[in-house]
């Protein structure tokens, strides 16, 4: 109607379930945030001082949260139970395959690439205790790193914590993968980060990893193994508004990350009502691949050299974890993965 494709009101209830799914996910997103920002205004124009200040002592007890492992096991568990994400991954769908067991005798720091618009793939996973991960990988505990400005939000904040993620600074990371003094624990970095976001295009496998150390430095403190795992499809369920180096949108798109650390790229997927147009990703089947874990020896003290050395490792074993598996997963045989 009207050159538009309408959703179609008598999709299969199946359908309807992993839309649903989907806009919640949207609603946890970017809802949530605005929300937290806005309630303590509206509680301050409403005179309603003492649910901020009740607040305010909750915040400042619960500060260290986001750098000590995020909420307790028992809490992630119940928020993992949560049905709705399994229905948002099997919209894509969102698959995990593995290539190789992560023995939980050790600790991993996973890199996930690519970052994507807001990388559904490894949320998808990390967010339900019913999308593979558990089962692909028994005894190994995650914890997504998140940017430090997902915790200053109230209830953003706290449903962010109870789900697990971590904030992306040095102290937590080295919280969970070696002061807890556990074994079995995996982080998960979404390296490319906001950067990466703004090279989300479809068909495109650009990864910002050539001058990104600092995670392959991380490993080596903590001893942790790293695993590389790709997203195949994680770029093509957004289109994004050209922005090439160096043009106007991408110039002021980096002023804005400077100043806000985070990144706004330009995009379209499909509407709640418009399947031709909107915010919400579209249905475009997402494989996660996870590869096999890279032996690290402990090292207070690394030099720039071990560093560098391991981080070539690090980039040739997932150049050809995506070589091998790209075929099967749509991308064309002269597609090559491209480190900036
Ligand atoms: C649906 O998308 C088209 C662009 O493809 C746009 O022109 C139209 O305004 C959208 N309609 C709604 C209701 O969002
Ligand atoms: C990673 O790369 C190194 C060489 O750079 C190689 O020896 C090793 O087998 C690779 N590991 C995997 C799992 O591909």
């Amino acid at each position: 109607m009207m050159g538009i494709e309408w959703n179609d009101i008598h999709a299969s209830p199946e359908r309807k379930r992993q839309f649903f799914g989907v806009v919640y996910f949207f609603v946890l997103t970017f809802v949530t945030g605005i929300i937290g920002l806005f309630l303590p205004i509206y509680w301050i124009l409403n005179g309603n001082w003492y649910l901020l200040l009740a607040y305010a002592a909750w915040y400042y007890y619960d500060r260290k949260s986001p750098k000590r492992g995020a909420y307790r096991q028992s809490i992630v568990a119940i928020v993992r139970r949560n049905p709705m994400v399994k229905w948002f991954a099997e919209y894509f769908p969102v698959r995990i395959h593995k290539t190789a067991d992560l023995p939980p005798d050790r600790n991993y720091l996973i890199g996930s690439h690519p970052h994507g618009i807001i990388g559904l793939g490894i949320n998808a996973l990390f967010l339900s205790d019913k999308t593979g991960l558990d089962e692909s990988f028994p005894g190994i505990r995650f914890n997504v790193c998140t940017l430090p400005v997902n915790f200053y939000s109230m209830l953003r904040r706290e449903f962010v914590l109870a789900s697990g993620y971590i904030d992306s600074s040095r102290e937590s990371i080295e919280y969970v993968l070696r002061d807890s003094g556990e074994k079995g624990r995996a982080v998960v970095i979404v390296v490319g980060g906001a950067e990466e976001a703004l090279e989300a295009h479809p068909g495109k496998h650009i990864l910002t990893l050539k001058n990104r150390r600092g995670f392959v430095r991380e490993a080596i403190l903590t001893g942790s193994n790293l695993v590389p795992a790709y997203s195949f499809g994680e770029n093509d369920a957004y289109d994004q508004m050209e922005n090439p180096p160096g043009s106007k949108l991408r110039k002021f798109q980096e002023f804005m990350k400077h100043y806000t650390t985070m990144s706004p790229p330009v995009i379209s997927g499909r509407g709640f009502f418009n399947r031709t147009f909107g915010s919400l990703p579209k249905r475009s089947r997402i494989d996660v691949v996870f590869g096999a874990p890279i032996e690290v020896q402990m090292n207070d003290n690394p030099t720039k050299e071990e560093i560098a050395a391991l981080h070539e490792v690090y980039l040739g074993n997932l150049t050809q974890l995506f070589e091998t598996n790209k075929e099967k997963f749509g991308v064309p045989k002269e597609t090559k993965l491209q480190f900036v």
